[in-house]
């Protein structure tokens, strides 16, 4: 064996080792994405109720757009309109009380707070004064933010429903 041939002998060691590492390299890399993919098909088990809790979450979160950017894309126009569910019962002129207290400068209002009119207890003794905040969990369902209020109003679903007419009674000021 000369020196060329063992040269050439231990050339094609070394290409046959490279190609093994790299082979390896790459089976292993193979592997590894195979591998990576079990083990978060594996997490995707306990992890998945985690993932759906956190997508429900944010999905529901989604829609709740804050009070505040409600409000400045709230119409007074288009709250007048959905007053129309409440003027069977409240009016807005100065001391006009219906089966409802009158809604004239009821926002910044004590909670309850009309002399002639008379509440239930419920709304007597909460406290607190209407602004868009108050009004906006009260309009929502007004039975739910003041248990045992004698209005009997289901409430308004719509988010741009209670800023409009937030907006509109702003108005009444
Ligand atoms: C079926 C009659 C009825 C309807 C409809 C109704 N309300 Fe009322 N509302 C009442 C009554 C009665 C009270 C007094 C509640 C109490 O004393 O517990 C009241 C109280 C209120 C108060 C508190 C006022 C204060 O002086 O503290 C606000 C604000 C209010 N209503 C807004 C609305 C709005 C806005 C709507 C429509 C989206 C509406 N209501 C629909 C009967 C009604």
């Amino acid at each position: 064996m000369d020196t060329m041939e063992s040269t050439k002998i231990l050339g094609g060691v070394c290409a046959a080792l490279l190609v093994f590492m790299l082979g390896g390299w790459a089976a292993e890399e193979i592997y590894h994405v195979g591998g990576k993919g079990h083990g978060h098909g594996d997490d995707h088990v306990s992890g998945y109720p985690i993932e759906v809790a956190e997508a429900v979450e944010a999905e529901s979160a989604e829609p709740e757009v804050t009070l505040e950017e409600m409000m400045a894309m709230a119409s007074p126009d288009k709250g007048k309109k959905v007053f129309s569910k409440c003027k069977a019962c409240h009016k807005v002129g100065d001391g006009e009380h219906g089966t409802g207290p009158s809604m004239y400068q009821v926002v910044g209002r004590d909670i309850g707070s009309v002399n002639a009119f008379e509440y239930s207890g419920a709304m007597a003794s909460v406290g607190g004064v209407w602004n868009a905040e108050s009004l906006n969990a009260f309009l929502i369902k007004p039975a739910s933010y003041i248990a045992g209020t004698k209005m009997s109003f289901a409430g308004l679903k719509k988010g741009t429903d209670r800023a409009n007419v937030i907006k509109y009674l702003e108005t009444l000021n």
